[in-house]
């Protein structure tokens, strides 16, 4: 298709906490952004390969102390990064990620109380750096813990991190603002407490404010825009 170097792919995640509703609106972003001609790959986190989706059951799962689950989700990142994430990239082809590493910040770092410098030097080798990989934005669906705990009990049998308590996940939404806070460039804070709809309207506003340039491309037909042309 493209003869030359493709210029790098998008990176997007997806983050916040268990019942914000983020996963409800990736397939709508996914479908966005390839009307625009762009190839894009939905993904996720811990998991994305075979070997991190074997790890995404064990910390999901089995009891474990704080360090032996930071090691696990940074040990399932480096192997989403090297096999998918960063080869996509390399390609041209964006890359859409429900969760990263906002949410180690956030669930160890917040949650858990893990110790952050740690976090941030596990951050540096798994992602390559320095400088770290980064996404190119970052969408935090932010809902108050007890909104998001009603929202899950309507749902399913909690995993070992949806059957923390509250202050728990009030911990974990005071991480994601942190890291908000430090990269505001990158993040688009996002009110989740309201219905699917007023959230995907705020969605598109971001991503209308960022690639609304692309042609929509809808009739199958013309040529799909370079990703190198995306400001
Ligand atoms: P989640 O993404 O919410 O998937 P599902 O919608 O299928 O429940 O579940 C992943 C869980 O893993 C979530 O509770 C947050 C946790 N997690 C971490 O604790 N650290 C991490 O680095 C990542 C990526 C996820």
């Amino acid at each position: 298709m493209n003869a030359g170097r493709a210029a790098r792919g998008r990176f997007i995640t997806l983050e916040g906490i268990d019942g914000a509703g983020k996963s409800s609106h990736l397939q709508s972003i996914h479908d966005w952004l390839q009307a625009r001609g762009l190839q894009v790959v939905t993904t996720r986190e811990p998991g994305g390969t075979p070997l991190a989706e074997t790890l995404r059951e064990l910390v999901l799962h089995q009891p474990m102390d704080a360090l032996t689950e930071a090691l696990l989700v940074f040990a399932a990142r480096r192997d989403h990064v090297q096999q998918v994430i960063a080869p996509a990239l390399a390609r041209g082809v964006w890359v859409l990620c429900d969760r990263f590493t906002d949410a180690s910040f956030a669930y160890q770092g917040g949650g858990r109380g893990f110790d952050l410098g740690l976090l941030q030097t596990l951050e540096t080798w798994v992602q390559q750096g320095p400088p770290a990989l980064q996404p190119d934005l970052t969408l935090w669906f932010d809902a108050p813990a007890a909104t998001a705990a009603a929202r899950r009990a309507a749902v399913r049998t909690p995993d070992r991190f949806e059957a923390q308590d509250e202050a728990f996940f009030d911990r974990v939404r005071a991480g994601y603002a942190a890291r908000a806070a430090a990269a505001p460039g990158r993040f688009a804070r996002l009110d989740a407490a309201g219905s699917r709809e007023a959230v995907w309207q705020q969605v598109l506003a971001v991503l209308q404010a960022r690639w609304g340039g692309l042609h929509a491309h809808t009739d199958g037909a013309g040529p799909s825009p370079s990703p190198g042309a995306v400001p």
